[in-house]
């Protein structure tokens, strides 16, 4: 399989870069500039190299650099933005900030005559966000395209295959973002177009079978898409050797936890053990109303009774775990700031020994765990299913938790669904659901004056969940789920939607 390295030098959008790589069907892996060496780069045989943006400029001390050696090891390299400044850098040329301000937003490229550029028009709009600019060439580089602002917006060595582009392929905005890595990928790399979701499922299934022989594994099934996807792929290697353990801690939205024991289960027969915890989270959450707490005690409870029934099963020597790429890149990082503690079920049990954890499904994106999962006859709603926070209702219950309010949330969250589903709305946000505010408000229900519970709901659209639009949703939907929370639950006085956006409110309320 070929390989472009991906060399991540801190910029916002490496990985969308290795995404449109892999979009191409070609593997990209990334990687910190810190993480891996000239030598490890040498022994890899990767086919490309991408140098990703950065916040810094290449002059100032503390910027990210790398061996100059590495231009000249005869693999082809791409710099995007700081990438190229820093190839110009590294090949001792000049890098200087510009004249006026920074330059941000769309621009008219145009191209010259190159390899880099075949396919493309003369004219196309590219998107540029840098305040410095390569203002000296280095020996061996030539200027390859223009915009208005900027005279130098991509450079070459045509001899040792070095490329760099000052405005950023990767984003949709640059209308012919595509064929640059196309060529970059294909043409100046030659790599084969051979990443394919079929060949990952066969290769993996054929490589778990042989490695866990006779094993007995153990993997957390949260009903997510990832612990599910990873399950799937795991029977199809191992079959009944593999134990998935599903704590039901009665947190999860309304027939939930029926429908992930009749999907594996009854429909595919995997070795399932669920385990009914309700009794034992709702005790430990008495009378606790902090939300970080809540989720403390949801992820502590979780593992040990994860432990205990691993004890119960006896030794265990392998823990199979759903971690993906962008989890790993991430913990990798380790430099975005903590705003809420996530609990993900693959949290580690520390008491249990295991020989060995996998996690196989930890070179795939989001989406490609999905098309895995499609491929490995998951059910649609389960593949798709919208994100679902480790700690459940809890933090959609405000306030102390109680068996009644949690099934109060649980109606009207699944009316809010119904409704969504019924108006075909549930492409057009990307997650929703209720919340159990902690404020009661006054009504009328037939004659009698009531006092009852205030539902919130909340719909969002957003790519990625660090920023969040709330969804506008027809307002006949919003009336619809209004009328039947407060007729079909009683102890419902109010229903009220939520416009706040992220920043500066979050998706979740606790
Ligand atoms: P926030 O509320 O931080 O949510 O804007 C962003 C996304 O993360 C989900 N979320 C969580 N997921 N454990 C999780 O596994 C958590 O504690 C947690 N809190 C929020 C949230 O549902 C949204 O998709």
């Amino acid at each position: 399989m070929d390989k472009i390295l991906v060399l991540d030098f801190g910029g916002q959008y490496d990985q969308l870069i290795a995404r449109r790589v892999r979009e191409l069907h070609v593997y990209a892996q990334i990687k910190r500039y810190s993480e891996i060496t000239l030598e490890e780069i040498k022994d890899s045989d990767y086919k490309g190299i991408i140098f990703t943006g950065g916040p810094n400029s290449v002059y100032e001390e503390s910027s990210p650099h790398y061996d100059p050696e590495i231009l000249n090891i005869g693999v082809p390299v791409l710099g995007i933005c700081y990438g190229m400044q820093l190839m110009a850098y590294l090949a001792k040329g000049k890098v200087s900030p510009n004249k006026g301000s920074s330059e941000y937003g769309k621009s008219e490229l145009t191209v010259k005559e190159n390899i880099l550029f075949e396919q493309m028009p003369e004219n196309s709009i590219c998107w540029m966000s840098h305040t410095d600019y390569v203002s000296e060439l280095p020996v061996g580089f030539e200027t390859i395209a223009v915009t208005n602002t900027c005279e130098c917006a991509a450079i070459c060595d045509e001899k040792r295959k070095l490329y760099g582009v000052q405005f950023h392929p990767e984003v949709t905005h640059t209308e012919r973002g595509k064929q640059i890595f196309t060529n970059f990928i294909f043409r100046i790399c030659k790599c084969k177009a051979d990443w394919l979701m079929d060949d990952f499922i066969n290769e993996s299934v054929e490589k778990y079978r042989k490695e866990l022989e006779g094993k007995k594994v153990m993997l957390a099934l949260s009903g997510g898409v990832d612990s599910s996807v990873a399950a799937m792929l795991m029977h199809k290697a191992i079959g009944k050797n593999l134990i998935c353990v599903f704590v039901d801690h009665g947190l999860l939205r309304k027939d939930e936890a029926d429908l992930i024991e009749k999907t594996f289960r009854h429909d595919f027969d995997l070795n399932l053990l669920r385990v009914d915890a309700k009794d034992r989270f709702l005790k430990k959450l008495e009378n606790v109303s902090d939300p970080e707490t809540k989720r403390k005690i949801i992820g502590e409870e979780f593992i040990r009774v994860f432990e205990e029934t691993a004890r119960e099963i006896g030794k265990i020597d392998v823990l199979v775990q759903g971690t993906i790429y962008p989890d790993v890149i991430e913990s990798g990082k380790g430099d975005s700031a903590v705003i809420k503690s996530h609990h993900n079920v693959g949290g580690l049990p520390d008491k249990i020994s295991f020989e060995r954890i996998v996690e196989p499904l930890k070179d795939l994106f989001k989406d490609e765990v999905r098309e895995t999962g499609v491929k490995l006859g998951l059910p649609y709603e389960l593949v798709y299913r919208q994100p679902f926070p480790g700690p459940g209702l809890a933090v959609r219950v405000l306030g102390c938790i109680t068996e009644d309010k949690l099934r109060i949330l649980k109606e009207a969250d699944a009316i809010f669904r119904q409704e969504i589903s019924d108006f075909n709305m549930q492409n057009q946000t990307n997650q929703y659901f209720a919340v159990l505010t902690d404020s009661r408000a006054v009504g009328v229900k037939g004659d009698a004056r009531v006092y009852g519970y205030t539902i919130a709901l909340r719909a969002v659209t957003t790519d990625d969940f660090m920023t969040a639009e709330w969804t506008r949703l027809p307002y006949e939907l919003l009336e619809k789920a209004s009328n039947r929370i407060c007729n079909e639950i009683k102890e419902v006085a109010r229903v009220v939607y939520d416009i706040t956006s992220k920043p500066p409110g979050t998706v979740e309320w606790e």
